[in-house]
């Protein structure tokens, strides 16, 4: 059992033992600087769950800047976690389209439902309960846990272990260091306040004690950080290498009717993009080029396919994709197609996810940039 204060065996010996860092210290530096987020409440106050709850599912490998109109838009159309529970499953996809990891949108709808079929409409203000529900990893219960209900959790994310690491001079690197850096971080949490507590060390991690420049002078911690005294904060924390990204290669299809309309078609329900809108796509396949002539037997329709110049890139979480465009006009629009017809104009209305709103793009130019 690690205890705040205990020295460690991390980080190069250095210079004079130093104080345990202080929450009311950072307590303090938050009630003057606390960031303004569309999803906190006012000071002294506790924030809806249901927000808290969005907020961090939207927050997942996503920015604050990216989040707000997304969270805005979707508290406007579903003002409680029961009207989102009734809402259409296609609805939220589409308004969550561009945020990315669209299993999210689908847990995040599997689990307003079960919100309102186990709890009765109100989140539980418990961390296990909360981890039981759909898409609620031990982050989000964590975090739900501490900020909507100010139970003493620990939610660790990139800017905890981040600020952690560097004030306990912990030299190991990620991922090894996660138990270290969660026993070193649950051992702070205080018992008044977790809730501010918690956003106070998101925001110290996403203003002072940034990845590349800390700004240690201002910090509410300097006194108490081993990395500053050990002139290493920035280097930390390390970096286990990671495996190159594999480049996964295929073709979409880009097929017009005589009505101007184009065939968009809907991925299978489990998998990447699961239930989203494509352009008609062949398998996205790793290695070499997929072979041109090979890729053409996934065509929605037997047309004349012009390529177009360029690729169309696109990373997701484990691998590179890159798409080529090819474009066809079928003039018999009776002919039975797997899909479904959709005007540019409308395009909008569809659940169509980032890579896909690349290839609209490039195939409308032309392949021009
Ligand atoms: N990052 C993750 N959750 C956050 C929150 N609630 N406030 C600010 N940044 C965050």
């Amino acid at each position: 059992m690690i205890v705040a204060g205990d020295s460690f065996p991390v980080g190069p010996a250095g210079g004079p033992d130093l104080p345990a860092p202080r929450p009311a210290d950072l307590l303090a530096w938050y009630d003057a600087h606390r960031r303004q987020l569309p999803w906190r409440s006012a000071p002294g106050t506790v924030a809806d769950p249901y927000h808290v709850w969005l907020s961090e599912i939207m927050l997942q490998q996503t920015t604050v800047v990216t989040v707000g109109p997304y969270f805005q838009r979707f508290l406007a159309r579903w003002p409680t976690v029961a009207d989102l529970a009734a809402a259409d499953l296609d609805a939220v996809l589409k308004e969550w389209a561009g945020l990315g990891y669209y299993a999210r949108a689908r847990n995040l709808h599997a689990c307003a439902q079960a919100v309102v079929a186990r709890h009765g409409g109100r989140f539980p203000a418990d961390e296990s309960a909360l981890l039981d529900l759909p898409g609620i990893g031990a982050y989000t219960a964590a975090a739900i846990a501490a900020i909507a209900f100010d139970l003493p959790a620990t939610a660790m994310d990139g800017n905890v272990e981040r600020v952690l690491s560097r004030i306990y001079a912990v030299t190991d690197p990620l991922p090894g260091s996660k138990p270290t850096l969660k026993a070193l971080a649950s051992a702070l949490v205080p018992a008044k306040r977790p809730g501010d507590y918690t956003q106070a060390l998101f925001d110290l991690g996403a203003t002072l004690c940034s990845p590349r420049n800390p700004c240690c002078v201002l910090c509410p911690w300097r006194d108490a950080c081993r990395g500053r005294r050990d002139g290493i904060a920035d280097l930390l924390p390390r970096k286990a290498e990671k495996a190159a990204k594999p480049t996964r290669r295929g073709v979409a299809f880009w097929l017009t009717n005589a009505r101007g309309q184009v065939l968009l078609r809907r991925r299978p329900e489990s998998g990447l993009l699961g239930g989203m809108m494509e352009v008609p796509s062949s398998a996205w396949e790793p290695g070499a080029d997929l072979a041109y002539t090979r890729a053409l037997a996934w065509a929605p329709a037997a047309v004349d396919w012009q390529r177009l110049p360029g690729i169309v890139r696109h990373t997701f979480t484990h691998f590179h994709l890159e798409l080529t465009v090819v474009r066809g006009h079928l003039v018999d629009d009776g002919a039975a197609v797997d899909g479904v017809w959709c005007a540019p104009a409308d395009f909008h209305d569809q659940a169509l996810p980032t890579v896909m709103r690349k290839v609209v793009t490039w195939a409308r130019s032309g392949g021009k940039d």
